[in-house]
């Protein structure tokens, strides 16, 4: 038996290797088209999502590990490749399309090293680490992204991202089985600001990933929810490089932990939620006593994850053990996030319900809470690069959300979505019937 331990991943990078940043006052971008790509993975086993992402002429696909908590996309890369991990799709074949190492773009994932070019011709060569210690090295190239829109047009744009051809994996770790990574954070080297300069979307990406697993991916602001959104300011004080949200005081239940000023980050690429040692040993403490008389007892034999707990049975599904446990509350300036059991506890191969927050201080987060894919289950969190916040709301995401109605009738455009993506995605059968 493998322990999962394996399959955690938490995709920040260690440096900050770009600029920042863009605010809604530099030109406008008046493009009011989404794209939507369909997404698939889970939490657990799998322990992560990928989108399905369309590159080359023709289009190839490749299985990406969506990441908001970092910028740079890349695939793995036969150029030819050094060191790569096992891939669902054959390695992109680079073209001799190179990003100079005078360009802008190259500059920003070097930034703020200072980084010089020999000649104007020389390519723009990168590394990428990851907080799990796992990196990429490879060479920026450009191809052609074909994006859905969500009336069904594919858009072709000529994007920057990384040919990896030296991945390497922490040595504890089972690489995920990807092609790649979608960087979607809010530095130049994004692939969302490259499509805003480009007047293909707004600067706004939306992750909906469902509990049953998969659930889809949205650039643009077109299928963001017009009511019942939690919007909070980014934060543009602290740790400017991630998506952040500010500082949070914790609650479990009713209760606060009297933890306040703990800054909190989104990230998609990470597995599971990570909280600094002290908001870690707090909650801990919260938990137990709050269990003590609920007939659930410490499981230490399960090394599923390093905490769990087993009831007088095995436990079939979350819904066995939703009333035992307390919400999770993450109190902001002027909202908050309410993480339900379902959102932080995962139900084990031996049925016991293990803990999905984890000890940041062990994987060397010292002073950042990360909120991975565990806390993101079942609901559309949609980082909004043009506005500067953050906003979360429950929602289906086995199915597209009603999207804005602006044609006045009073109906959503059930059909304008329905047909193009009744066969192509997979994700909107259920709306479809409707
Ligand atoms: C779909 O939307 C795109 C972007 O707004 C537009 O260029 C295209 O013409 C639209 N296609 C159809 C069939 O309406
Ligand atoms: C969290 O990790 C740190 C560093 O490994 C350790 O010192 C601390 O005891 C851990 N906290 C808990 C509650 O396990």
């Amino acid at each position: 038996m493998h322990s999962t331990k394996n399959f955690i991943f938490y995709l920040l990078p260690l440096f900050a290797p770009f600029q920042l940043c863009y605010s809604a006052a530099n030109q406008p971008n008046t493009a009011t088209s989404s794209v939507v790509l369909p997404v698939t993975g889970n939490v657990y086993p799998t322990g992560y999502y990928h989108a399905t992402v369309n590159i080359g002429n023709p289009p190839k696909s490749y299985f990406l590990d969506i990441d908001t908590g970092s910028d740079l996309t890349w695939l793995q890369c036969d150029a030819p490749c050094i060191k790569c991990t096992p891939a669902p799709h054959k390695l992109y074949k680079p073209k001799k399309d190179l990003v100079a190492c005078m360009d802008p773009l190259c500059t920003s994932i070097h930034y703020p090293e200072t980084h010089q070019c020999q000649s104007p011709k020389e390519q723009c060569d990168y590394t990428v680490q990851y907080a799990d210690d796992g990196s990429s090295i490879g060479v920026l190239v450009k191809d052609s992204f074909s994006f859905q829109y969500i009336n069904g047009t594919v858009a072709k744009s000529l994007l920057a991202f990384g040919c990896g051809y030296n991945q390497e994996v922490p040595a504890s770790m089972v690489p995920p089985y990807t092609d790649g990574i979608l960087g979607l954070g809010l530095g130049k080297a994004s692939i969302l600001y490259q499509l805003r300069e480009l007047g293909v979307t707004r600067s706004v990406v939306g992750h909906c990933l469902s509990a049953q697993g998969g659930g889809y991916l949205f650039f643009g602001d077109e299928l963001v929810p017009s009511s019942g959104v939690v919007w909070t300011p980014m934060s543009t004080t602290e740790i400017e490089k991630h998506y952040s949200l500010g500082s949070a005081e914790l609650f479990l239940g009713g209760k606060t932990s009297r933890l306040k000023g703990l800054p909190i980050v989104f990230d998609s690429g990470s597995t599971y939620t990570y909280f600094t040692a002290e908001a870690y040993k707090a909650l801990l403490s919260m938990l137990t006593n709050d269990i003590k008389g609920k007939k659930v007892y410490i499981a230490n034999e399960d090394k599923s994850l390093p905490v769990c707990w087993k009831g007088s049975k095995p436990f079939k599904s979350i819904y066995d053990v939703k009333n035992l446990f307390e919400p999770i509350i993450l109190k902001f300036k002027k909202s908050k996030l309410q993480l339900d059991p379902e959102a932080y506890l995962i139900i084990s191969e031996n049925g016991n319900a293990c803990l999905g927050i984890l000890n940041g201080s062990e994987v060397g987060l010292e002073n950042i809470n990360v909120i991975g894919d565990i806390s993101f289950q079942d609901k559309i969190i949609i980082y909004d690069n043009e506005k500067q916040q953050i906003g979360w709301t429950p929602a289906n995401c086995n199915r597209l959300p009603n999207i804005n109605d602006d044609d006045g009738d009073g109906d959503p455009d059930s059909a304008r979505l329905c047909k193009p993506y009744g066969s192509n995605l997979g994700i909107l059968q259920p709306y479809c019937t409707a």
